[in-house]
């Protein structure tokens, strides 16, 4: 077995230690992450998979990548996703919950340093690889973020949980799926992955910056 799945998990264990505990946070901090995290999710996921696929040569990251894109257009993610938050919208009248939102967004969304558009840059980037890495990085992080989602979701009374049940399941199997794509991307590339550091993929660190910007929105 090679490093890919290893490398995500600690990124995973790293992330999932990063992320703030519920029982600290009053329900505006709460409502604020889960508008930052619906904002900056709902409008790059999409952009960033299909570059992605633009990039790919091997068939397993193409396969893993239009399955992905299949199911995120045809099951409506970003719809989900709203329907998911639209009971956190009210608390877009409190001043506090807007400006951590804007606050949050904006620095995420700064040109040219941003964290967004350095993932995008990956996703872009003619080496395929780097693409990948930031799908499976996404894909496998998923199984801690998404736990930190139900139980604000519970925290906020949320009642839709479809976005939260499809992605704790689904992503599970998208993140076997992104660990062979890099493997099949790098080995079709002739590139070496030897380090079992998460922080030595440039893809994997901006990913945990992008996490930590929207877990720490508040
Ligand atoms: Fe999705
Ligand atoms: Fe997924």
């Amino acid at each position: 077995m090679g490093v890919v799945s290893p490398v995500l998990r600690t990124l995973t264990t790293r992330v999932a230690d990063a992320l703030p505990n519920i029982d600290d946070l009053s329900d505006e901090n709460i409502a604020a992450i889960m508008l930052t995290y619906g904002t900056i999710v709902g409008e790059n996921f999409i952009p960033w998979l299909s570059s992605t696929w633009t990039r790919c040569r091997s068939s397993v990251a193409r396969e893993a990548c239009r399955t992905n894109l299949r199911d995120e257009i045809i099951e409506d993610h970003p719809q989900m996703l709203r329907t998911f938050l639209s009971p956190v919208e009210i608390y877009r009248e409190r001043p506090y919950v807007v400006s951590a939102v804007n606050k949050a967004v904006q620095d995420a969304r700064r040109e040219p340093g941003g964290v967004i558009a350095q993932i995008r840059r990956f996703t872009e980037s003619a080496d395929g690889v780097s693409g990948v890495w930031v799908l499976g990085a996404l894909e496998t992080t998923s199984c801690a973020f998404i736990s930190w989602m139900d139980a604000a979701a519970n925290r906020l009374s949320l009642a839709d949980r479809v976005y939260l049940e499809k992605h704790g399941e689904a992503d599970i199997m998208h993140a076997d799926q992104f660990a062979a794509a890099v493997e099949a991307e790098a080995s079709e590339r002739h590139v070496l992955l030897t380090s079992d550091d998460p922080s030595d993929y440039p893809p994997l660190a901006a990913v945990h910056r992008l996490l930590d910007l929207i877990f720490h929105a508040a």
